[in-house]
């Protein structure tokens, strides 16, 4: 397909969304001409969370084939054995496993110091890891799962990265957000849900909301360092996650679903781009920069934002510092 025609074709994708977040979407726009697997993965050492399952697995085996060493980090001791012997079998560089429940901000130091000490830099470190949970659930530090997840550590991990300078000058970060951010307005004050009322979806949409706000504070305070900060949403795939937290829209929608490797494609192309490249701070789906608003009452204008993103990573840094604090 000519650059005219995909263009066109993404376009009218966009406006619907079940076109888009499909797999409709991720084949039709993959018979663009520029489709093309990416070229600068080779020798690139990428840290992966959530690799043990779906799109991160997809995700960790693609970056290992083009030639990336990749670290797969994981809480399930023997998911992450398999996943590791997976890797491994298909690997062109060399393939790591760390032991990490990425809810707890005791581990993810852990993990953090873990990879300080190791005489290597990380060109590419990835947020995947998450759940949408039905219940509502505190980690073992008293901090609702999801928010915690999703937002605190890999907060945690990219901060303490940067000031040990062990992600790579050149090097990018990229969380995997989703569309279902697209129903929360950001609301710093109601970032963390209680009991009263939880609703995993909205707990859930509301972390993925963040992530991007969060992206965009950290390509303002660190983007001048020529690192790249990108968020990704993969549309709907078919994976356990899907299944165990949406089992109804699992059900009805399967055979429209992506395979995990489809939900990973923009995660993996956006890894090996040239350094530098593409401009940091946007959100991407199906290798294009999208708008972070579908619906309108949760549109914020680009001061707003600016006093959200600014105020999620001081949201952060008081959470960490009173979980460290408590015995
Ligand atoms: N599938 C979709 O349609 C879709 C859509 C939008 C966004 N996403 C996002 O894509 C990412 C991957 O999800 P998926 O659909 O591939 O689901 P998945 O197959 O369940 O994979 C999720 C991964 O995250 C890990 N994980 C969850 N909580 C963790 C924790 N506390 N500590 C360490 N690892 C943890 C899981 O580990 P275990 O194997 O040990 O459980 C698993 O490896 C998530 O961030 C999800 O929100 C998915």
């Amino acid at each position: 397909m000519s650059r005219r025609w995909s263009t066109l074709v993404d376009r009218a994708l966009e406006a619907s969304v079940v076109g888009s977040f499909t797999k409709i979407g991720s084949s039709l726009r993959a018979q663009g001409e520029e489709w093309a697997d990416p070229e600068h993965l080779v020798g690139r050492r990428v840290v992966i969370t959530g690799a043990t399952s779906g799109i991160g697995l997809a995700a960790a085996l693609r970056m290992a084939r083009l030639g990336a060493h990749v670290h797969l980090v994981g809480r399930n001791p023997q998911k992450l054995r398999n996943a590791e012997h997976q890797v491994a079998a298909v690997s062109e560089g060399d393939v790591h496993s760390h032991l990490c429940d990425f809810s707890r901000c005791h581990d993810t130091r852990a993990l953090a110091a873990e990879l300080r000490l190791s005489d290597f830099r990380i060109d590419v470190l990835v947020h995947n890891a998450g759940a949408l949970l039905s219940d509502f659930t505190l980690t073992s530090e008293g901090v609702e799962t999801t928010v915690a997840t999703h937002l605190l550590n890999p907060y945690l991990l990219t901060e303490a990265l940067l000031a040990s300078g062990t992600l790579a000058s050149t090097g990018r970060v990229i969380t995997m957000s989703s569309g279902g951010m697209y129903t929360q307005r950001a609301n710093v004050d109601a970032l963390e849900m209680t009991a009263t009322g939880y609703s995993g979806s909205v707990a859930y949409a509301r972390a993925k909301r963040a992530q991007t706000l969060l992206s965009q504070y950290w390509t303002r305070r660190y983007g001048s360092t020529g690192r790249g900060f990108h968020v990704v949403h993969p549309g709907w795939v078919d994976t356990p996650g899907v299944d165990d937290g949406l089992p109804l829209f699992s059900k009805v929608m399967g055979p429209l679903l992506r395979s995990p490797d489809q939900g990973a494609d923009t995660l993996v192309w956006l890894a090996g781009q040239a350094d530098g490249e593409p401009a940091s701070g946007q959100f991407w789906h199906d290798r294009h920069p999208r708008s972070l608003y579908r619906v309108a009452n949760t549109r914020l204008s680009p001061d707003q934002e600016v006093e959200c993103g600014n105020a999620i990573a001081t949201w952060c840094d008081r959470k960490i510092a009173a979980v460290f604090a408590a015995k």
